[in-house]
């Protein structure tokens, strides 16, 4: 996590920066800090938000054009002052920022200590800019080439950006594990976490390659090499996001906004791709080994958080649709039990962010071990899209709100579209249910809509277990991830501690839970297995449990039962979560508001996971 941003240019660096800061704060916010050369190295750090290190520099000299800001997501050491990057070196003259870890910190300190050298946190990152000095020092090299030899020393994961005092016409950045996007503008250099602090000035990028390193100098063309000094022609890639799609566009939150942004998303997502006039779903990004998809032995889905979540429901719409065995994992457990992955087995990674360091180390060690590997990402150009063998993109625009709301729903969208496509390339779905699911499928859009009119009734329902301690979360088949994936937004914006189960597990253990205190938010859609969950509302009621039921349109016996119903419109059952997942997105979003909570920005997490 962290984010990192960098300018050079004719403008002053420190509005630039700060917006930039402001736009990555959602990838950490432990602390903030800033690096400006005017002359001097003025460099000003804080613990907590972006706006406190604002409200810090105010009436200091923030002056120059050339300048370096971290916000952090705090790995070693405490989030205080002293561990807010960027961090000096040792005789004041080089700063540092970084994003990711450096694993062998700790041996280099302990030579660089016995060199002399007195650290004031307890960062990787300070080890690095020292090192880099104690490099450039005894070898007498110039800053770029201090930069390259000490990378080689180093283990571990970076995105840096290092300057100096005595040069204020560059920028040295360089890459490895975590992201890093170079902008390139009329005389001036932008360096990024991702493409957000940079899009206002200018669409042309480059995106560093691992273990690759820029030297961005005032009037001259971007010089990258590798850090084993091989000279690299980059690639200039067009952005072509929108400032809009990055900015709250009037709603409170970012969380809001991409709530009520998904009949937009999920059309997105389909857009080009899915064809209900012609009958075709076309997946351009993954034509190439439909052959080889359709005919696994097995196909593994990989993710965490949230996508792990849409991974489940890609399960369903597989194995019902393709008939092939799926299995899912989280990244994290995968890689670390040496897993049984076989050249027959196709992998499918799922992740928003591209960058989540876990699920991009399980990629590896499948790709190791001969599986094809395919990618369900939304940022592009991000780290996973990069290392699989093929994908898509889900293009649900960027996502701010730490916690996954419209990126959930468009993997769901991918998905069931891949299983479709396949299906029907197989022959395991007829050709009218296939017609009739894509046609349904194009229709979520218009359904999505109308359940985010409920949004009032919503935010009633959430104003009567605002002070709630616990909350369950059930549904069955297809709609148990639904149940997860509530209870994971409940739990990591308001705080409240949530469990999702299949409902028929509830009395296995949690139905000791229910008490008259106890909200219980069951889907309950009229398909599948209606009857059984109606039974197991029952059995939530016989315990004077609350009953929060999201029901189809019309339904009445459920809501002779429950206490509260949130109507959704009918569909297809294997449709049912990406309508159904709304009212849960939105009854987190009230009840953390209503609890004075920071939906935005939660505490504890980052948006983009770079570490283990
Ligand atoms: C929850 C959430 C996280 C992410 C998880 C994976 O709202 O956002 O659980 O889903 O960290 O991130 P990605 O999808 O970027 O790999």
């Amino acid at each position: 996590m962290c984010g990192i941003v960098a300018y050079l240019g004719d403008r002053q660096a420190y509005p630039i920066l700060i917006k930039g800061l402001h736009r990555l704060e959602y990838r950490g916010y432990d602390s903030s800090g800033i690096a400006i050369i005017n002359g001097n190295l003025n460099l000003y750090k804080r613990k907590g938000k972006v706006s406190e290190l604002e409200a810090f520099v105010e009436g200091k000299d923030v002056s120059g054009t050339i300048g370096i800001a971290h916000t952090r997501w705090a790995t070693h050491g405490q989030p205080n002052d002293e561990n807010a990057h960027p961090h000096f070196s040792q005789n004041k003259e080089l700063s540092i920022i970084h994003n990711g870890i450096i694993e062998n910190y700790n041996s280099l300190k302990e030579e660089l200590m016995k060199r002399g050298h007195i650290f004031d946190s307890e960062t990787d990152t300070e080890v690095l800019i020292h090192l880099i000095e104690d490099v450039q020092k005894n070898e007498t090299l110039e800053l770029s080439e201090a930069v390259r030899v000490a990378l080689n020393q180093v283990v571990g994961a970076y995105a840096i950006v290092v300057i100096s005092q005595n040069d204020n016409q560059r920028l040295i950045a360089a890459k490895k594990g975590s992201p890093l996007v170079i902008g390139i503008g009329e005389n001036e250099f932008l360096i990024a976490s991702d493409a957000t602090p940079i899009i206002e000035y200018t669409r042309k990028v480059i995106y560093l390659e691992d273990e690759e390193m820029a030297i961005l100098e005032r009037g001259k063309e971007p010089e990258i090499k590798s850090i084993s000094n091989i000279v690299r022609t980059p690639y200039i890639h067009e952005l072509t996001m929108n400032l809009d799609s990055i900015e709250k566009g009037g709603y409170e939150h970012f969380m809001l906004k991409e709530i009520f942004e998904q009949p937009h998303s999920i059309s997105e997502s389909m857009r080009g791709r899915l064809r209900p006039g012609e009958g075709i779903i076309s997946l351009g990004g993954i034509t190439q080994y439909k052959n080889k998809i359709k005919n696994a032995k097995r196909i593994v889905m990989i993710a965490c958080g949230t996508s792990w979540h849409a991974a489940l429901v890609g399960e369903y719409l597989f194995e019902e649709l393709t008939r092939i065995p799926v299995e899912v994992e989280y990244a994290s457990e995968f890689r670390y039990r040496n897993p049984i992955i076989t050249e027959d087995d196709v992998v499918i990674a799922i992740s928003q962010s591209g960058e989540t360091a876990d699920t991009l180390a399980a990629i590896k060690l499948a790709k190791e071990k001969g599986a094809l590997i395919l990618g369900i990402c939304n940022v592009v150009g991000s780290s996973i899209p990069r290392e699989t063998h093929a994908g898509s993109y889900t293009h649900a625009g960027p996502e701010i709100g730490v916690a996954s709301t419209k990126a959930f729903t468009s993997q769901v969208t991918l998905l069931t579209m891949m299983a479709l496509m396949l299906a029907h390339e197989k022959g395991t779905i007829s050709d009218s249910h296939h017609q009739q699911l894509i046609t349904e499928l194009s229709n979520i859009p218009t359904k999505i809509e109308a359940v985010l009119k409920t949004a009032p009734l919503v935010k009633e329902i959430a104003e009567k277990y605002k002070n709630s301690r616990n909350a369950l979360y059930l549904g069955r088949g297809i709609n148990f991830p639904v149940a997860l994936e509530g209870a994971l937004k409940l739990k990591e914006i308001s705080y409240i501690h949530a469990e999702g189960y299949p409902a028929a597990e509830m009395k296995h253990g949690p139905i000791a839970l229910i008490d008259e205190e106890m909200p219980v938010v069951v889907i309950a859609p009229k398909k599948g297995n209606y009857d059984k969950v109606v039974s197991n509302i029952q059995e939530v009621k016989a315990r004077k449990g609350k009953i929060i039921a999201v029901v189809t349109e019309g339904d009445t016996e459920v809501r002779n039962m429950a206490d509260h119903v949130i109507e959704i419109p009918d569909t297809e059952e294997l449709l049912v979560p990406l309508i159904a997942t709304i009212p849960l997105q939105l009854l987190s979003y009230y009840i953390a508001i209503m609890r004075g909570c920071n939906v935005d920005q939660p505490r504890n997490l980052a948006k983009s996971v770079t570490v283990e």
